[in-house]
């Protein structure tokens, strides 16, 4: 696995890992910096990686795989799923947490979970800080609920603040 500078600094490196398969007769993977499906077809396609490795691209968009995989089957882009089936995806996200782990364990994780869809749903920096100083699950849920209730509510003007400010944009590379 060929992975970008440590500590995810800068950018992924394609053009290393283009070398590398080149250099190499075992399947390469592509890592780094991948958010969207024409992102990662245009990795595999530049670099001719077999396959790739997405970490904080899939946070807070798990359908970004089905994404993917609808565009390298069909050519065609499948869109993102609309507000009200990500809010039910991060319910369900937030029910596993909890089933998963202990009450103290799934509170703290939930943040580290449930910020980065509330970025890429657009809102901001604040609204995310609120989120996570929250102290009780029924906390958390009221939050969410308002959130979907009245979605104008937490939005503002810095609501495009990303959460990884580095990234390139690769969406009109594809
Ligand atoms: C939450 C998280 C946990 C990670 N844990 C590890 C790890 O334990 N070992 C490792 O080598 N890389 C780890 N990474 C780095 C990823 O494997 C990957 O190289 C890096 O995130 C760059 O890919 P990305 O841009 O798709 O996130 C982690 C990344 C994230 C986001």
């Amino acid at each position: 696995m060929v992975v970008p500078k440590p500590a995810c600094l800068g950018q992924a490196e394609y053009e290393t890992i283009a070398e590398v398969v080149d250099g190499v007769t075992i399947p390469v993977f592509a890592n780094g910096d991948i958010e969207s499906a024409q992102q990662a077809k245009a990795v595999m396609d530049y670099t001719g990686a077999a396959g790739l490795m997405i970490g904080r691209g899939a946070q807070g968009q798990p359908w970004l795989f089905r994404q993917i995989h609808h565009l390298l089957t069909t050519g065609q882009y499948l869109a993102s799923p609309k507000s009200e089936e990500i809010h039910t995806c991060i319910n369900q996200h937030l029910i596993e947490i909890r089933t998963f782990y202990c009450a103290e364990l799934a509170l703290r994780l939930s943040r580290k979970h449930i910020t980065p869809y509330l970025a890429r749903l657009g809102y901001s920096r604040q609204a995310r800080k609120a989120f996570n100083l929250l102290d009780h699950p029924d906390l958390q849920d009221e939050f969410l609920n308002q959130c979907q209730a009245s979605p104008d509510l937490l939005l503002s003007e810095t609501s495009q603040d990303s959460i990884y400010p580095n990234n390139k944009n690769w969406n009109q590379a594809a």
